[in-house]
Formats: structure tokens, sequence, C-alpha cells
């Protein structure tokens, strides 16, 4: 029997998704749950790998609700704040021809050639991460090394300011709780300070340009007027967050999987030219997106014998395809020199991760920084004192306190 009253964004249910998983592909494949988003609603969630592949290119499955509901759904919808508003303009929530037009404006700043000249500025940020750790003899895996690391990199390529960066990792924190203990209470404030900051920064780039991303973006409107003052701060926004809420779990989720593998840490430690496949392996073990963000079904559609009526909401758990035994030996397994790693925990199709090539060299980095200079690296709880983030999208874990 699958328990159907699963709470699939509970931190309870994140520290180890997999087995629930494995029943979904073997049994249904194609499984409705409830979800708190923010009202009670039902999501279709698509569990083996070949649906989560062709769902992510499907083009009848929509990311803009407004593609694929019917009037009356619309009409249904919960109500959103209007500070809202600017944020749906961001390329991850748009169906072409907006997305397309949105990507192509910002691609070239993530393109492979240009990330790998950011590699000794990752390395000196990585090293000084850990100089100041190591005197301490411990700390915090992920709020002193595997969250400073992306969030200082990110706010350097858009041009925030470093001191601001606590700030806005505490709002999209709060921001992204919502779904599991949405609280309008605290979730109006927070998204109106941080818009509130973001117009503020987009109207000093405006003033005083700098050789920052956000300027590229404020000059793309001025000059050619390809970005509305909406898409800009949507813009923003989204890079903010996708941009390191993502990495901080790929470093800190497989951190812990190497700690909890041993023999996997070691023959890392070993070879460290092995660091390629082992990034390759953790991301598809650890999974620091666990489902691709929402789509709607444009029209009724069949996937391994259950239809998804149109306008439904639907998450394909790249989580759970990348445990798929079909399509990897093993798939329970750490192997770190794991070969033929299709996995897809940079999604597939038109929303491919902008920002695969940074979080690879930022993962790759860190991890080999971190296994060379830490040798007696451990943990400094017991394993059943780790606590996992609740959440739908992501999964990472709240803090993981280590030795060296
Ligand atoms: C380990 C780190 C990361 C993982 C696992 C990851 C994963 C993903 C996934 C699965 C998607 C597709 C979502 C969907 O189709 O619903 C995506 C999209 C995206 N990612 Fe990442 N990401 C990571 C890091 C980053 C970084 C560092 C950036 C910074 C630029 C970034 C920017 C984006 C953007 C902008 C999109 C939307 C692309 C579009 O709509 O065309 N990501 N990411």
């Amino acid at each position: 029997m699958i328990e159907t009253q699963v709470d699939v964004t509970s931190a309870y249910f994140k520290a180890n998704p997999f087995p629930f998983y494995a029943q979904l592909r073997a049994e249904a494949p194609v499984f409705p749950v409830t979800i708190n988003m923010p009202t009670k609603q039902r999501v279709w969630l698509i569990t083996r790998y070949s649906d989560v592949q062709d769902v992510l290119k499907d083009a009848r499955f929509a990311k803009n609700p407004r593609n694929a509901m019917s009037p009356e759904q619309l009409k249904k919808r919960p109500w959103m704040p209007p500070m809202f508003k600017p944020l749906e303009q961001n390329m991850l929530d748009l169906d072409s021809p907006d997305h397309t037009r949105l990507r192509a404006l910002v691609h070239k700043a993530f393109t492979p050639r240009l990330i790998e000249q950011m590699r000794d500025e990752i390395q000196a940020l990585t090293d000084e991460l850990l100089d100041a750790a190591e005197p301490k003899g411990g700390m915090d895996l992920i709020a002193d090394f595997a969250l400073p690391l992306p969030l200082t990199i990110i706010g350097r390529i858009l041009g925030v300011p470093a001191k601001d960066n606590d700030k806005f990792h505490r709002w999209t924190k709060t921001l992204l709780s919502a779904g599991t203990n949405t609280n309008y209470v605290v979730f109006i404030p927070t998204i109106m300070r941080f818009m509130g900051y973001l117009k503020k920064l987009v109207k000093e780039r405006r003033a005083h340009p700098k050789d920052d991303l956000i300027t590229a973006l404020v000059q793309t409107k001025e000059g050619s007027d390809k970005l509305s003052g909406d898409e800009v701060l949507a813009m923003i926004f989204l890079l903010l967050i996708a941009g390191h809420e993502t990495t901080v779990n790929l470093i800190g989720s497989g951190t812990l999987a190497l700690l909890e593998h041993p023999d996997q840490l070691e023959k890392l430690r070993c070879e460290p030219a092995i660091i390629k496949p082992a990034i390759e392996e953790l991301l598809r073990f650890v999974c620091p997106v666990e489902m691709a963000t929402e789509r709607y079904a444009r029209e009724d559609i069949t996937i391994a014998g259950t239809t998804i009526p149109r306008g439904e909401l639907v998450l394909a758990v790249i989580g759970s395809a990348n445990r798929d035994a079909n399509y990897f030996d093993n798939p329970d397994s750490l192997d770190v020199i794991r070969e033929n790693n299709k996995h897809l925990a940079f999604g597939l199709g038109a929303h491919y991760c902008l920002g695969a090539p940074l979080s690879r060299l930022e993962g790759q980095i860190a991890i080999s920084t971190l296994v060379r200079r830490m040798p007696n690296l451990r943990l400094r709880i017991a394993p059943d004192q780790i606590r996992w983030r609740g959440g739908i999208i992501l999964r990472g874990l709240e803090a993981l306190p280590v030795s060296f």
C-alpha cells in the first residue's frame, strides 16, 4: 500500500525520500499528493526517469499557468500579494517566446568559457573560508562554507554588495519555506523588503553604472528596450536565489554523502583528479534540486496509463529519476567514478539550468579543496541529529557541524 498522506515537503521526508520514490516508480509512477503551496493543492508526482525526461521536454506542459488553465481554473487560483506581480516575469516561470527572449539576454554571462575565468577567484574565496575555520578546529559546514561560497560569487557576478549577503539569504530562506509553513505575517514583509532592496539597487546602477550584471541588465533595457523594469527585477531575483540556494546543497549534502561513504571519500582523497566524475555523482546522488519546478498540463495528458487533467500541476521528481535502476547500475550506491552518468540534476530542455557550469566549478573547487586541506574531516554530531530543511523543490541540510 502506498502512503497517501505523506508530506513530501516535511523535513522528516527530506531526510530520506528515496524508499518512497522507489515504491512510486514500481507501483504508481504518476501519483497525486496534496501539497500546501500556499493552499492545499493536488500535485502529480512523476517519478520514472523516462517520464521525467519526457515531461521536461514536452511543450504540452506550460510553466506559466495562464498558458494552461481554463478561465474558471484561473479564477480559483489562490490570491497572491500584488508585490509578487513583477516576479511572475522571471524566465523560469515563463514559456516561449518570453522565456527564449529573456534567456538569450543573460546566457552569455554564464557560458563555460566565461565561468572558467572565475576559477582563481572561486579558489581564493574557498581558501579564505577554510583559513577562517581552520584554527577553530571545526565549523558548521553549511553556514561557514557551503553557503557563503556560492552566495558571495553570485553576488559578485550581479554586483550585490557583499555586506548585504546575509540579509538577502535570510529573505530567500523565508520565501523558500513557502509551502511548508506559509505565513503571510512574515512572508509579505519579507517580499516587500526584498523588492524594495532590489529596486534601490537597480536605481543606483542606473545612476552609477558598474562592471556587473545588474548594470548590463539595466542597460539592455535602455539600449534596445528589450527588458521591462519588472523583467529586470525578476531576473535579478531569480539569479540571486537560483545562484546560491542550489549549490549550497551540492556542497553541503555532497560532503555529508562522502562522510557517510568513507571508502568513496578515501578514493577521492587518493586520486584528486577524479573530482569531475565525483561531482557528477554527488549531483545525481544527493539531488540538490529534488523536483523540477511547477509545470501545468495544457490539455489532458496521459503518462504511464494515468491521465493528468488540463490545468493541473505536475512535479517531475529529479531525485527519483536519478535513482532509477533502468538507467543507473546500483542506483542507491555512491560511486565517485561512475561512468555514463546521465543524471538529470540540472533538468533538461528549454529550462535546462543556466548556472550548470558555475555550480559544477564551485562544487569541484569546494569539495576537492576541503578533502585536500582537511584530512581528518568528520561529523561532530550523531547521524540521527542531522537536520534537513523542509520545502518543495530543493533538498538540503539546515546545518552540518564538522570537526577537522
Ligand atoms: C548544484 C547547483 C544547481 C542545480 C542542481 C540546479 C538545478 C536546476 C534545475 C533542475 C533547473 C531546471 C528547473 C526546471 O526545469 O523546472 C534549473 C534552472 C535554472 N538554474 Fe540552476 N541549478 C543549480 C545552480 C544554479 C546556479 C549557480 C545558477 C546561477 C546562475 C542557476 C540558475 C538557474 C536558472 C536561471 C534557471 C532557469 C533557467 C530557465 O528557465 O531557462 N542554477 N537549475
